[in-house]
């Protein structure tokens, strides 16, 4: 067991995890896409947003408990969808799933997850919810969505903005792949790794646990590569979300809305909610941060569509800055995969504690003992983004 009692920050469990995750699963998560300007403008930008402090409030009583579509959550922050995750460490999917269910927050499977959709529905709770990438092969796409049905799944997020691959130059430099192959350069690498060598020697879950068995002709991680990629359909267009969505007959959360034109289209749409994001970064570079196309679409939907954001969360005031920009819910993607490279599911444990302890004390110093009374009048005039 890791002594996680010195770690206060997630950059703290950042430094731990690019300790213990093998190279190229470490960079894969620690990436952006070409010059990673979108990337870095992320979390700059969220910083840049300042608080107004009040004084003398009673700060007794505090509460960051709210719902997002529907499901209750003890703070408006959920594990985002993220590909590869069991290779940050053996079985993550299911070691994050369980810390998000311990504290009372939604866990998003990744479609490109390790363990598989029946893995993790052991230990998610009710908020586990399923991503999916829409792919070419439709009966494989019922199968999945099924699957997520079956499974107990309560929510459908569709990701729509990769529907062709951002590059990452570090991924084609790294020669990514899961299981990594025995190069040398990955064996000297895997040989300072010992931990995470040791966890994978007893998992059998090394491979694409949604894919690999589930479709014709993908037996291993050598067919796979080839499938994927000329699996994710570049024709996709919002009647083929409608018919996603009828399909699926439950919630649904359309992910990576950038303009409020295609907020508007995902209202007409029927969805549930959106998630403003620039998928952390890793698609279009260039992209304004997703922070500074939040209000926008705020603006634009009104009430008609729950606004989610996501991309550059790395504390609880970053949450704060989101929430008090319209946003009722957040995720987080690299906050809670350095927590678990660092530490399994006491690291995802870690990461969701931080992220609650910052987001209740920086509400108290503004003032507020609820959440859910929180706008933007606590962030200081001039230094948040506003509606062009
Ligand atoms: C390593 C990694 C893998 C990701 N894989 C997926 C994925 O499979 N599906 C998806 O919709 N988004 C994926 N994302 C994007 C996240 O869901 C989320 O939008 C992003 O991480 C938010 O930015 P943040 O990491 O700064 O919090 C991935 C992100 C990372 C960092």
């Amino acid at each position: 067991m890791t002594n996680l009692s010195k770690i206060t920050c997630i950059e703290d469990l950042r430094v731990l995890a690019r300790r213990r995750v093998p190279r190229m699963f470490y960079d894969y998560a620690d990436t952006g896409s070409w010059t990673e300007q979108t990337y870095r403008a992320n979390t700059a930008d969220l910083q840049k947003i300042l608080f107004r402090q009040r004084v003398a409030r009673n700060m007794e009583g505090r509460s960051t408990a709210t719902r997002m579509t529907g499901q209750d959550v003890a703070m408006p922050v959920a594990l985002a969808p993220t590909g590869l995750t069991g290779m940050q460490h053996a079985d993550g999917e299911i070691l994050a799933a369980r810390a998000a269910r311990r504290f009372g927050v939604p866990f998003v499977l990744s479609t490109m997850s390790i363990c598989s959709i029946e893995d993790v529905a052991q230990e998610a709770g009710p908020g586990f919810w399923f991503q999916l990438y829409v792919m070419r092969d439709q009966d494989y796409l019922e199968r999945l969505i099924a699957r997520a049905r079956d499974a107990g799944c309560t929510a459908l997020v569709i990701t729509l903005d990769l529907q062709i691959l951002g590059q990452r130059h570090r991924d084609i430099k790294n020669g990514l792949s899961a299981p990594p192959r025995p190069t040398l350069l990955n064996l000297l690498d895997l040989a300072t790794k010992l931990r995470w060598i040791n966890g994978m020697t007893h998992t059998k879950r090394r491979q694409f646990g949604n894919i690999v068995g589930h479709v014709k002709g993908v037996k291993d991680a050598s067919d796979l590569g080839a499938w994927t990629e000329k699996q994710f359909d570049p024709t996709l267009n919002w009647d083929a979300v409608a018919r996603i969505k009828e399909r699926w007959g439950g919630k649904v959360i359309l992910k990576g809305i950038m303009e409020p034109e295609d907020a508007r289209l995902a209202v007409e749409c029927g969805a549930d909610a959106l998630i403003v994001s620039n998928h952390g970064g890793r698609q279009l570079d260039g992209a304004p941060s997703a922070i500074t196309a939040l209000p926008a679409i705020v603006d634009a939907v009104g009430s008609d569509i729950e606004v989610h954001f996501d991309s550059g969360i790395r504390s609880g005031q970053d949450v704060l800055r989101a929430w008090a920009l319209g946003a009722r819910g957040t995720y987080i993607g690299r906050a809670f995969l350095y927590g678990l490279g660092a530490a399994g599911e006491a690291g995802v444990t870690k990461a969701l504690q931080i992220i609650h302890k910052e987001l209740d004390l920086s509400m108290a110093f503004c003032g507020h003992t609820k959440i859910e009374g929180v706008d933007q009048d606590i962030l200081y005039p001039g230094t948040f983004p506003t509606t062009p």
